[in-house]
């Protein structure tokens, strides 16, 4: 099977389109993490480029060897530029704003984040994607419901207890945001128990590393890289030992899926089989993460929707899909294109890079009245993007949508008066709208 990481190109970062129609606003870097650290996502920046720029030529510094991009910000041309995968390849990276061609951390780490369905076009994506479906079924879903929603109750125990000796507070991501979707990943996966908290803590180092690579002023010690490569060759092995052990034991789970699933009538080689497993915990995990505190936000800033859902538990399904428009969790996608195409009159060429911006046509007012405001009544409330659309669609929704549904009937019932402080911090990402704390008031004095 193909192996991207093998036959990906080098980045030419002096690359400049022959035509440019709008001048890129200034007041925000879309490359810059240290920037979304400081405010989240850029909605003021977002509405200025649908205005002013909506097809916006991003030249990276020359110091900087990835691609430029357009970045797109109307609901049309993203939702265009998501179904035309023909056009459109994710093949030559989809995930990052670039591939540099200078090494950056471990060979096996940069092979796994390529090599996986999500960087696949046809036709190696959707045998690899069918695969995996069983475990995105909505009886399967059904059927996990029962032990997320034990493990909700769980959490909401313990974030009391914590609560009850801090004046009602208690930080809302790491004792209940962060445990959710790792659980649950766990659960499909098949992951045994004991294994668990190895999988949080090597993910506490890919994000922290991501966020020491992507910030010019962090002091990084050898220790802390050696700490580092120790933790990400801990984390192969152990994939690759569980994965051999489920193609000789097969169990019930998404493990011994990926373990057996062979394209072209080929099992998957190692690379692929590390980026599989990987992705689903990378995919499922801070998305839903982010979606869980970011819903607390909103239901503060908007009492009314609240006040709707604590009258009526049953609209809180109506409540989801528009609090994941209002938050979009993942903030781009990234394309290149395979032949000339169009948007909004500006003119894209082959081999250009083209990075669709989720939050930016999810606050499109031309598609949503009132944009920015949470309304889950709204009659096209399903129409958002933040899954994305098209081929690559996010396999996991059904997933995502469960868990918050489950989560916030069980919030309001316990703790109606809940509320955010105020007080929270974003992480330095500009891939993920990630909110790293959040403090709440149970409202339970
Ligand atoms: C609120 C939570 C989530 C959000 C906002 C989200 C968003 C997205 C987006 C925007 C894409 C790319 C779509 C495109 O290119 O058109 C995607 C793909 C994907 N997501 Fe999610 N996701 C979430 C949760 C999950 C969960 C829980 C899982 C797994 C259990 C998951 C697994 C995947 C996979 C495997 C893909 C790649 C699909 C493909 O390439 O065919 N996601 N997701």
């Amino acid at each position: 099977m193909l192996s991207l990481s093998e036959t990906i190109q080098p980045e030419d970062n002096s690359y400049r389109p022959p035509h440019i129609k709008y001048q890129t606003p200034e007041g925000f870097d879309l490359m810059d993490i240290m920037a979304f650290a400081e405010h989240g996502q850029p909605y003021e920046y977002f509405h200025t480029l649908r205005a002013q720029a909506p097809v916006a030529w991003w030249q990276p510094p020359s110091d900087i060897d990835v691609a430029g991009f357009w970045s797109l910000s109307r609901y049309e041309d993203v939702k265009k530029c998501d179904l035309d995968a023909k056009t459109f390849s994710s093949g030559k990276g989809g995930i990052l704003m670039g591939y540099s061609a200078r090494q950056q951390g471990p060979k096996r780490l940069s092979g796994a984040a390529l090599n996986s369905m999500i960087n696949l076009d046809q036709p190696f994506h959707i045998p690899l994607r069918m695969a995996h479906r069983p475990f995105f079924t909505p009886d399967y879903i059904a059927h996990l419901q029962t032990r997320v929603e034990d493990e909700v109750d769980r959490l909401l125990d313990n974030m009391e207890a914590i609560a009850k000796k801090n004046d009602g507070k208690v930080d809302m991501v790491t004792n209940f945001s962060e445990w959710l979707p790792m659980y649950t990943l766990c659960e499909m996966l098949g992951i045994d128990e004991k294994d668990r908290h190895k999988i949080v803590r090597w993910m506490h180092y890919l994000e922290n590393a991501q966020y020491i690579i992507g910030n010019p002023d962090a002091k990084v010690s050898p220790w802390f890289i050696m700490k580092f490569l120790w933790n990400i060759r801990q984390m192969f092995n152990y994939g690759q030992k569980v994965l051999q052990d489920r193609r000789k034991n097969p169990r019930d789970d998404l493990l011994t899926v990926i373990a057996t699933t062979e394209v072209d009538g080929e099992p998957m080689d190692q690379s692929y089989l590390d980026g599989s497993w990987l992705l689903i915990i990378f995919a499922g995990n801070d998305t839903t993460r982010n979606s869980l505190s970011g819903t607390m936000r909103l239901l503060t800033q908007f009492k009314d929707q609240k006040q709707m859902l604590l009258d009526d538990p049953n609209l809180v399904p109506a409540m989801v899909p528009e609090a994941l428009r209002l938050v979009s969790p993942v903030m781009y996608m990234r394309r290149t294109a395979l032949a000339e195409a169009e948007f909004s009159g500006q003119q894209i060429m082959p081999g250009e890079k083209v990075v669709m911006y989720y939050g930016a046509a999810n606050r499109d007012p031309e598609v949503f009245q009132n944009p920015d405001q949470m309304d889950m009544h709204r009659n096209n409330v399903q129409d958002h993007l933040a899954f994305g659309t098209g081929p690559h669609v996010c396999l996991g929704q059904r997933i995502a949508n469960m868990q918050l549904e489950t989560a916030y009937k069980r919030i309001l019932d316990r703790f109606p008066n809940i509320e955010w402080t105020g007080k929270q911090r974003h992480a330095p990402n500009n891939f993920v709208n990630a909110i790293s704390h959040l403090e709440v008031d149970l409202g339970i004095q």
